[in-house]
C-alpha cells in the first residue's frame, strides 16, 4: 500500500491566534455624514458578520436616495467653503495626519479588517494595512506638488467624488478612493461593501479625529441600491467603481450622456506564464502566491497557469506537494495562509465553478485537508488538463481555483493568455530579460509581473485593458482621473 505522508502532521504548528480584545467594534454605527455619525433617514440598519465563524459583529445604517441626497450636498459645501479654497500644503497636513493615525491603530485596523472579511491576519497585518496607509502618505506628498505632476499643464479639482469599494480589500481599495482624490482638492462620499463596512466606518474615525472638515469624507453604508443612488446623483462630477464587469457595465450605461467622468477597475483573469528555463521552485511559490492569496478574491489573482510543456510534469507535482502544507481555517491565527471566503454568496459562485470545471472535462485536485465546521471555507484546487474554451478558463471565479494548461512556443502563451475578455495584470517567470521584455510588450495586461507576483506599491500604478475596466490607480498616473486639465 502506498504511504501518504500527512505534511500537516509533521509540520503541525501550536495555534496562534492573533488578541482581538484591544478591539472595539461598536454595537451598532451610523453613516458617517457631514463630520458626525448618524442614523439613516430611513433608520434601517443590516448586520455585518465574520465568514469564518457566521457571528454577527456588528449593525450598521443603509443609506437610501435622501442621506445619499444629504451627503453629496454636505460634499459639496464642503468642497466650495472649505476643502478647495484651502491652501494645498495645508490638505497634505491632514492626508500625514491620517496616514499616521493609520498606522498607530494598525493592529487594530487588522484584527477588524480578519475579522470581517475573513482574510488572514498575517495578510491584513502585512499588506492591507501598511499598503493603505502608504497611498496616504504617498499621495499626501502630491497636495503642494500637483504643478510638478503635470507640469505644462493648469489643473482644478473635479469637484465630488462618488467612490464605490468592493468587499476584498476594504481599507485598501478605500485608501486607493480616498488619498488622490483628496491630494487633487476634491470631496467624497465613499460607499464601502456591504459583507466588510467595519474599516471604512474605523476610517471615519480616523478622519474625524484628524479634524477633517466636515463634509470633506463622507462614508454611506448600503447596497448596490446605495451605490446606484450615489452614480446617479447629478451633484457628482465623477464616479470611480471597483467591483464586478456587470455592475461597471450598468454604472458606465447611467452615466452616459452626463458630464460624469469615471475610472472602473474591473474584473480579471490572468494569466502566470512559466517557460522552461524558469527557476521553478521560485515559480511555484510565486503561482501559489498569486492564486491562494485573500482566497483568490484578487482581480489581478494569477488564476490560470500556462506552463511550458517540458517542465510542465514537474511543475505540476511540486504544486500538489506545495498545496500540502498550506494552512487552511482561522483567519485570526498567526500560521493561516487560506482564511473564511468572504461570504456564502461568494462561496455557493465557487463551488459552482468546482462543478462546472468537472462537468467541462477538467480534472480537478484538492488537499485533504480539514475544514472547519462553521463559516465559508474553499480547499485550494486545481483544475488539470484545462483548455482555452472551458468557463473556468474564460470566467472570473474569484476563489481559490486555478486552472493550468501547457504550452509549447512562446507565441502560443501569449495568445492563449490574450485570449480572454479581460487585460488586467499578468505573470512571467523565466531565466532571461530578453524574453521577459518580448512578452511584456505583447501582454495585453495593465500589469506584468516578472518572477514575483501581487507586488504592490502607491508609487506604481494600476489598472486595465478590455473588460477589465479603465483608468489607472496609484502612482502619478492616478491622480490624473481626480482632475480637469483646464
Ligand atoms: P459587485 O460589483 O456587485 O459589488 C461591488 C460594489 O458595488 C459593492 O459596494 C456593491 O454594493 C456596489 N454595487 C452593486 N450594484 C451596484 C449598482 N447597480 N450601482 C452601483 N454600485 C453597485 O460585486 P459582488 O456582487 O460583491 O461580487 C460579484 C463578483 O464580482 C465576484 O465574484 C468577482 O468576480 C467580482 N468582483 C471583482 C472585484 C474586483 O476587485 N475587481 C471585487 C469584488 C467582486
Ligand atoms: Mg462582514
Amino acid at each position: 500500500m502506498e504511504h501518504k505522508l500527512n505534511y500537516n502532521d509533521l509540520w503541525a504548528y501550536a495555534p496562534a491566534p492573533e488578541d482581538s480584545g484591544h478591539v472595539n467594534i461598536r454595537d451598532r454605527y451610523g453613516l458617517f455624514l457631514n463630520g458626525r455619525f448618524q442614523d439613516a433617514d430611513s433608520g434601517k440598519t443590516f448586520e455585518t458578520h465574520n465568514p469564518a465563524t457566521e457571528v454577527r459583529l456588528s449593525e450598521v445604517a443603509f443609506a437610501g436616495e435622501t442621506d445619499v441626497d444629504a451627503a453629496v450636498k454636505a460634499a459639496r459645501n464642503a468642497f466650495d467653503k472649505s476643502w478647495n479654497p484651502m491652501p494645498p500644503a495645508d490638505r497634505g497636513k491632514y492626508l500625514f495626519r491620517i496616514a499616521r493615525m493609520i498606522q498607530e491603530r494598525s493592529r487594530e485596523f487588522a484584527v477588524a479588517e480578519t475579522l470581517d472579511g475573513g482574510k488572514p491576519i498575517k495578510e491584513s497585518r502585512d499588506i492591507d494595512i501598511p499598503l493603505a496607509a502608504a497611498h496616504f502618505f504617498y499621495y499626501a506628498g502630491w497636495a503642494d506638488k500637483l504643478e510638478h505632476a503635470f507640469p505644462t499643464r493648469a489643473v482644478t479639482p473635479m469637484g465630488v467624488a462618488g467612490q464605490i469599494i468592493p468587499w476584498n480589500f476594504p481599507l485598501l481599495m478605500a485608501a486607493w478612493k480616498i488619498a488622490p482624490a483628496l491630494a487633487c482638492g476634491n470631496t467624497v462620499v465613499l460607499k464601502p461593501a456591504e459583507a466588510t463596512p467595519l474599516t471604512a466606518l474605523k476610517l471615519a474615525e480616523v478622519i474625524q479625529d484628524a479634524g477633517l472638515p466636515d463634509g470633506v469624507v463622507n462614508i454611506l453604508t448600503g447596497d448596490g441600491s446605495t451605490g446606484a443612488a450615489l452614480v446617479n446623483h447629478p451633484g457628482i462630477d465623477k464616479v470611480a467603481f471597483t467591483g464586478s464587469t456587470a455592475v461597471g457595465k450598468l454604472i458606465q450605461n447611467s452615466i452616459a450622456g452626463s458630464h460624469k467622468k469615471a475610472t472602473l477597475e474591473l474584473g480579471g483573469k490572468a494569466a502566470n506564464i512559466i517557460l522552461d528555463d524558469a527557476p521553478l521552485n521560485q515559480a511555484v511559490e510565486g503561482i501559489i502566491n498569486g492564486i491562494f492569496f485573500n482566497q483568490g478574491h484578487v482581480c489581478c489573482a494569477g488564476s490560470r497557469l500556462l506552463v511550458q510543456e517540458g517542465v510542465a510534469d514537474e511543475v505540476i507535482a511540486k504544486l500538489k506537494d506545495r498545496l500540502e502544507t498550506l494552512r487552511v481555517g482561522d483567519p485570526m491565527d498567526k500560521n493561516t495562509d487560506i482564511g473564511a471566503i468572504n461570504s456564502r454568496e461568494q462561496l455557493n459562485t465557487i463551488e459552482g465553478y468546482l462543478k462546472l470545471g468537472q462537468e467541462e472535462g477538467a480534472q480537478i485536485h484538492q488537499p485533504e485537508c480539514s475544514l472547519p465546521e462553521k463559516g465559508y471555507w474553499c480547499r485550494p484546487t486545481l483544475f488539470l488538463n484545462a483548455t482555452q474554451s472551458h468557463r473556468i478558463v474564460q470566467e472570473e471565479i474569484f476563489g481559490p481555483v486555478l486552472a493550468i494548461q501547457t504550452f509549447r512556443s512562446v507565441d502560443e502563451a501569449i495568445e492563449m493568455a490574450n485570449n480572454t475578455p479581460y487585460g488586467l495584470s499578468a505573470g512571467i517567470w523565466t531565466d532571461k530579460g530578453s524574453r521577459i521584455f518580448n512578452l511584456t510588450r505583447r501582454l495585453r495586461a495593465g500589469v506584468v509581473w516578472a518572477n514575483t507576483y501581487n507586488q504592490f506599491d502607491p508609487t506604481s500604478p494600476f489598472g486595465g485593458y478590455k473588460e477589465s475596466g479603465f483608468g489607472r490607480e496609484g502612482g502619478l498616473h492616478g491622480l490624473e482621473p481626480y482632475v480637469n486639465f483646464d
